[in-house]
């Protein structure tokens, strides 16, 4: 029997490797390209069956169009959100989805405390310092997370995951979801409340919801004038649900306190690629690049061994699925 076949965009290394690693089980015929999928790089799907993208790869319907002209009938995400899937399209065209609802909270809720206590304790700036031989201490003064409020929004896996961690610290939890779990919340021992007392109230707050139209640059001036002055901001969900030229004017006037970013709204541009040789032309990333009190990673926070075995399981499996013609417990519909 001729073997399935699919093609991956946006691949790198590592996840040639747990791919290539896994599919012994699966033995599918599997082509990976660097490039990323979008109007341009779509040709390149005639003559497989499935497609597999990440975050960055641009499934339009444009793209759904020469996808169904080339006899593709299945996209599968190796991530968990599906903002850049046409979905409408899709099932226009009779192309079925499916994606990896979960692979690590875990991975991605420590990384958002990785951003918080680097940010709070200034450990970026402290490692150069003592590289370079300067020990001093002045600018490193940080703050004990011990009783303070965070505002989670969002309190899926991953939001479940960071008050886990945060409620460690002794932090008081304050959270915001359009579906709350209250029975989680009682257990836990955090309240859900509105979204402006959330602002008003929070030391640091972090976003977990998904990319949506409704939550689509929901930090944005207002929302930055609600909070608290110096807040910490941390984003590993989206880069679309904040107002990016809104925060750049809230760290301008100090509202802000601190930035950690781990997604951007633009990031297709730069982000999983090197750059460093570059000008970069994105003046709205150039300037977040030049606070001190900002820290940018580069949509990293998935980037654990666990995650990636993860992911490449339940993709492979998902696939397996619909060629055996079973119900698809991943499909985005
Ligand atoms: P989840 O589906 O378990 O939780 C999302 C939560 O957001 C749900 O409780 C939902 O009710 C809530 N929500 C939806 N719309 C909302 C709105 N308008 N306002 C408030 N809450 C709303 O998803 P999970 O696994 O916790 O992931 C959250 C997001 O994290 C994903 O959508 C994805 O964008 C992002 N992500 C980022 C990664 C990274 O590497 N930086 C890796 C994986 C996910």
């Amino acid at each position: 029997m001729e073997k399935f076949k699919i093609i991956f965009f946006d691949t790198k290394e590592f996840f040639r490797d747990v791919f290539d690693r896994l599919n012994k089980d699966y033995n599918f015929d599997i082509k990976y390209c660097s490039v990323r999928l979008d109007e341009e790089t779509c040709s390149l799907v005639n003559g497989h069956d499935a497609i597999c993208v990440f975050v960055n790869d641009r499934v339009s319907r444009k793209v759904i169009e020469c996808l169904a002209e080339n006899n593709i009938k299945l996209i599968a995400l190796r991530c968990a959100g599906y903002n850049n899937v046409d979905l409408e399209a899709a099932k226009e065209y009779g192309i079925k989805v499916v994606r990896v609802p979960a692979y690590s909270p875990h991975a991605v809720a420590e990384h958002t405390i990785a951003l918080i206590l680097a940010l709070n304790r200034k450990l970026i700036k402290s490692y150069f310092r003592v590289r370079e031989g300067n020990f001093s201490l002045e600018g490193l003064v940080g703050f004990d997370l011990y009783g303070k409020t965070a505002g989670v929004i969002g309190t899926g896996k991953i939001g479940k995951s960071v008050i886990n961690i945060l409620k460690g610290f002794g932090m008081r939890i304050l959270a915001y979801d359009v579906y709350p779990d209250y029975e989680y919340a009682e257990y836990k021992r955090f309240q859900y409340i509105d979204l402006d007392t959330l602002y008003r109230e929070s030391d640091i707050i972090t976003l977990h919801t998904p990319l949506s139209k409704e939550t689509y640059h929901m930090i944005n001036e207002d929302a930055i004038n609600k909070m608290k002055d110096g807040v910490m901001l941390i984003n590993t969900s989206r880069g679309g649900l904040i107002d990016t030229k809104a925060l750049i004017k809230g760290l301008k006037t100090r509202k802000i306190g601190y930035a950690g970013l781990d997604v951007y709204e633009e990031e297709e541009h730069y982000f999983f690629e090197d750059h460093s040789t570059d000008v970069i032309e994105d003046d709205v990333l150039a300037r977040l690049l030049t606070f001190p009190n900002v820290i940018i990673t580069s949509h990293q926070a998935f980037l654990t061994k666990e995650a990636l075995e993860n992911i490449a399981k339940t993709t492979l499996d998902n696939i397996k699925s619909f060629i055996n013609g079973e119900k698809l417990e991943n499909e985005v519909i």
